[in-house]
C-alpha cells in the first residue's frame, strides 16, 4: 500500500467551496477591463530564466532566492514565471505589437511561482490578475491605471484598503540618490541584518523595505528618494498626485515604498488591505519606462499592476464579508432545475442522453444519478438538490415514446411525448416558479 502523497510546501488547493473570492475577481476582471479597453493575453508559465534576470533584476530576492529554475534537455536555463509583466513585454516585442498598437492595453490571469517563505497569504504558487498599459508616458495614464485598480478592488468587495504611492525615480536621478543612501547607511553597516549588509552593495534601495526592526531603525533617518528626484520625475509625481486628488481617489505618499522588482521607474504603488499582516499588499504596480528597451524592444513607456488572488480572498474574509452574495449566486447557478430519473437499468442510457440534450439546450445544470441507485433514492436526491422538475424515464413510457414530467412543487405528474419534453421544460423555465 502506498502512503499518502503530500502537496508541495507552499502550494494549496482551491476547493469548490472556496471559489467565491476567485469568481469575484475573475468576474470583476471580465466585466470591467474590456470597458477600459483592455484585452486578455496569455503567455507561457515558463520562460528563459534570462528574461526575469534582465527585467525583475539579478539583485532582487525574487531572482536571487525565489525563482524555480531548471535546465531543459538542451541545457537552456528555464524559469517558472515569478510574475507576469516580463512575459507580456517579451510577447509584445516578439509579435511586433508595439508599432501596431501605440497604446497596448492588456490583462492576464494566471499562476505565478516564487519560492517564498510560507506565511499568511503567501504561497509558492499563487494567482494574479495583471494589467499592463504599454506605450504612453503621460502621468494621466498612471492616474487612469490606479483608478482602474481602485475600481477593480471595489468591485471585488475590498473596501478597507489604503493606496500607498511613491516615486522610485529614474536612471537620471536614482544613481545619485543611491550614493547618498549608501553614504548615510555605510557607517551603520554592523547594525544591519546580513541580507541588508549584502544589499548595501547590490541593491541599497531594498534596505528601505526590510522588515527586520533594527534595519527599520537604521533606515528611518536615511535620505528620502522623494527629495532627490530630478525635475522630470518630480513633475510626473506631482501630476499623478493631482490627478488622483481630482478623481477623489484617496492615497498616502509613502516615501519608503520601494518595490521588490527592479524595472520600476517613477510611479510605484501598493494597495494595502487591513488585517493581512506584514505582507499586506493585495495589489501592487507602477511605471516601467525602461523595461521594453531593456528586453530588446523600441524605447516604450508603460505602467501596470497585479492583484493577488489569495491576499484578496483573505482580505475579503477579514472584512467579515466572505463574498456570500457571490457564493449564493454561484450556488443558485449550480442548482439543477431538472433532474432525470431512470427507473430501470435499461433507462439509464436514455436518461443520460436526455440530460445531455437538456444541458445543450441551455436548461442549465441538469441532475442525473450516475450510481445506479433506486428510483426512490433518485427522487430524494432530486428533492435535496432543489430541482424544480423531474423527468422520469421508465420502460412503459419508453415503449410509448413518452416520459413522465413531475413538478416538484405540487407533485403533479403528467405524461409528455419524449420529443416535446424539451419545449415543455423551456416554457416552464420562462414562467415564474410556482406557477
Ligand atoms: P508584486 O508586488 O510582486 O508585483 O505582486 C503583485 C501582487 O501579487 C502582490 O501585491 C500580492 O498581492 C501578490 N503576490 C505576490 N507574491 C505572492 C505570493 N507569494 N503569494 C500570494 N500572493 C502574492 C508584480 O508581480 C508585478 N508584475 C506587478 C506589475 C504589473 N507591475 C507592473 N505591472
Amino acid at each position: 500500500m502506498g502512503g499518502r502523497i503530500q502537496p508541495v510546501k507552499g502550494t494549496h488547493d482551491i476547493l469548490p467551496e472556496e471559489q467565491g473570492a476567485w469568481a469575484a475577481v475573475r468576474a470583476a476582471a471580465e466585466a470591467i477591463l474590456p470597458r477600459y479597453g483592455y484585452r486578455e493575453i496569455a503567455t507561457p508559465m515558463f520562460e528563459r530564466a534570462e528574461l526575469f534576470e534582465r527585467s525583475v533584476g539579478v539583485a532582487t530576492d525574487i531572482v536571487e532566492k525565489e525563482m524555480y529554475t531548471f535546465s531543459d534537455s538542451k541545457g537552456r536555463r528555464i524559469a517558472l514565471r515569478p510574475e507576469g509583466t516580463a512575459g507580456v513585454v517579451r510577447a509584445c516585442i516578439h509579435h511586433g505589437r508595439l508599432r501596431a498598437h501605440p497604446l497596448d492595453k492588456l490583462y492576464y490571469l494566471g499562476p505565478m511561482f516564487r519560492r517564498e517563505r510560507p506565511q499568511k497569504g503567501r504561497y509558492r504558487q499563487f494567482h494574479q490578475l495583471g494589467v499592463e498599459a504599454i506605450g504612453e508616458a503621460a502621468a494621466t495614464l498612471d492616474v487612469e491605471v490606479i483608478a482602474l485598480l481602485a475600481r477593480l478592488l471595489d468591485a471585488c468587495g475590498i473596501t478597507r484598503v489604503t493606496l500607498e504611492l511613491n516615486s522610485v525615480g529614474c536612471p537620471a536621478c536614482r544613481p545619485a540618490y543611491r550614493e547618498a543612501l549608501v553614504a548615510a547607511l555605510a557607517p551603520h553597516r554592523a547594525e544591519l541584518c546580513p541580507d541588508c549588509q549584502r544589499r548595501l552593495e547590490t541593491n541599497p534601495l531594498r534596505l528601505l523595505d526590510c522588515k527586520v526592526p533594527t534595519c527599520g531603525e537604521v533606515t528611518a533617518a536615511a535620505p528620502r528618494l522623494l527629495d532627490h528626484l530630478c525635475e522630470g520625475c518630480r513633475d510626473h509625481q506631482g501630476r499623478v498626485e493631482a490627478g488622483l486628488e481630482a478623481l477623489g481617489i484617496p492615497f498616502t505618499v509613502n516615501p519608503r515604498l520601494v518595490r521588490g522588482l527592479d524595472y520600476y521607474t517613477r510611479t510605484a504603488f501598493e494597495a494595502i488591505a487591513e488585517g493581512l499582516g506584514a505582507q499586506a499588499a493585495v495589489a501592487a504596480g507602477g511605471r516601467y519606462d525602461g523595461l521594453v528597451a531593456e528586453l530588446g524592444g523600441p524605447p516604450t513607456p508603460a505602467v501596470g499592476f497585479a492583484i493577488g488572488f489569495t491576499p484578496t480572498e483573505i482580505a475579503l474574509r477579514e472584512l467579515g464579508l466572505p463574498p456570500e452574495a457571490d457564493l449564493a449566486d454561484l450556488r443558485a447557478a449550480a442548482r439543477p432545475r431538472v433532474w432525470c430519473v431512470a427507473i430501470t437499468e435499461d433507462d439509464r442510457l436514455p436518461a443520460l442522453a436526455l440530460a445531455g440534450e437538456l444541458r445543450r439546450a441551455g436548461l442549465g445544470p441538469v441532475g442525473l444519478d450516475s450510481r445506479g441507485r433506486s428510483p426512490r433514492a433518485q427522487f430524494q436526491e432530486a428533492a435535496r438538490a432543489g430541482a424544480r422538475h423531474v423527468v422520469v424515464l421508465g420502460p412503459d413510457e419508453r415503449a410509448a415514446g413518452q416520459v413522465v414530467l413531475r413538478d416538484m412543487a405540487d407533485r403533479r405528474e403528467e405524461r409528455v411525448p419524449r420529443d416535446e419534453i424539451l419545449g415543455r421544460l423551456a416554457a416552464a423555465g420562462r414562467a415564474p416558479a410556482g406557477e
